[in-house]
């Protein structure tokens, strides 16, 4: 018996308006545009409304996957936000987003993988159509990052921005579809890459005195996982497909640094224009990273059909993922 192959049958994204320039961050901490642009590839990155929280950026993003896949909202089955800052801590974003959607027939929870979340979600949620269970599902990627950014901590407040991607996953002809995923973690890294508090390990106080509202990060140990792994998760992806490096006609990496992003190449032996790269405009968007930058690809029209696309990421956790679709 042929399992049904699953694909992305429709993609979206939202940023908001407002643009913080690297320009403005030189006014903001001790830090220059030319340190920023070498150091990581960020030229500027969205910055959510005051009255946007993470479920309007995924919502907007949302509408256009649900239309772009030809689809009611009401057809939805499931519905899983990947995302490290939520509206609230319950109910879900997912929660929030169905009912904003109308997708009264789906089932909704959020995934918490950091900046792997939606590669972790994509995996999820193949699984779940693919053994019968459900016929369509919405992926989202959504962050409100300058929520939990100290912007008087130059190590991390140049990185960060806010933004929304989300794709419907559902039936694809025998040949196309996802051919694999490759999930990791290492729970022992956690320390490297937090925001301790909101959770039951330290009250509201003990939170506050910490500075635990904030993403806190030991930057240098983050990029030599992120080098180690970006490659590696790539090429095993690759083999549990039975394919092969030369294969690859699109890499969509998490948008972290072009430095990690430029080491993954190297390892790949794959040349720039094979690899999307938005993080100049948009920043480390955490989960919503990759969805942003596949439905740019998309409306750029550099993936064709039958094209091999590879998408690669790690975050907080710490966490990784790869998975290797034919679109
Ligand atoms: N402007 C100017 N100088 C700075 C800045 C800044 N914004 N930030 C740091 N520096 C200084 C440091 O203080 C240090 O100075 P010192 O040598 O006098 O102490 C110097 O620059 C070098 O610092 P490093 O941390 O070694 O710089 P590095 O080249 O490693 O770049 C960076 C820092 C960009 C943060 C890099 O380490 C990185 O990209 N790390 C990975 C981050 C990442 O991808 N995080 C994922 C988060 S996703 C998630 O799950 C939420």
């Amino acid at each position: 018996m042929n399992v049904q192959a699953v694909g992305i049958i429709g993609t979206g994204k939202y940023v908001p308006e407002r643009i913080l320039t690297n320009q403005e961050l030189e006014h903001m901490v001790e830090t220059s545009d030319e340190w920023i642009v070498t150091r990581t590839g960020i030229r500027e990155r969205r910055i959510a409304a005051p009255e946007q929280a993470t479920s309007d950026l995924a919502y907007e993003a949302s509408l256009k996957a649900i239309a772009a896949a030809g689809i009611a909202a009401e057809e939805l089955d499931l519905i899983i936000v990947a995302t490290i800052t939520p509206d609230t801590s319950f109910p879900s974003t997912a929660c929030l987003l169905q009912d904003r959607l109308g997708a009264k027939k789906a089932a909704a929870f959020d995934l918490s993988a950091a900046c792997s979340g939606f590669i972790y979600g994509l995996a999820t949620a193949s699984s779940l159509i693919s053994s019968g269970m459900y016929k369509h599902v919405l992926v989202v990627g959504a962050e409100c990052l300058s929520r939990i950014t100290d912007y008087t901590d130059r190590n991390t407040c140049i990185l960060f921005g806010d933004g929304a991607g989300a794709v419907v996953l559902g039936e694809v002809p025998q040949g196309r579809g996802f051919r694999s995923f490759q999930l990791g973690a290492d729970g022992a890294g956690g320390e490297l890459l937090k925001v301790s508090g909101g959770g039951s390990r330290l009250s509201p106080e003990g939170a506050a005195a910490a500075g635990g509202h904030y993403i806190q990060m030991a930057g240098s140990e983050v990029f030599k996982f992120a080098v180690r792994i970006m490659g590696g998760a790539a090429e095993e992806a690759l083999y549990k497909a039975g394919l092969s490096k030369e294969d690859i006609d699109l890499l969509i990496p998490h948008q972290a640094n072009i430095r990690i992003i430029q080491s993954a190449l190297n390892r790949l032996n794959l040349p720039e224009e094979k690899c999307m790269v938005n993080l100049d405009k948009y920043g480390n968007v955490s989960a919503a990273s990759i969805p942003i930058a596949l439905a740019e690809a998309v409306e750029e029209g550099r993936i064709q059909e039958g094209d091999t696309v590879v998408f690669v990421g790690f975050g907080g956790g710490l966490t990784w993922g790869a998975s290797v679709l034919v679109w």
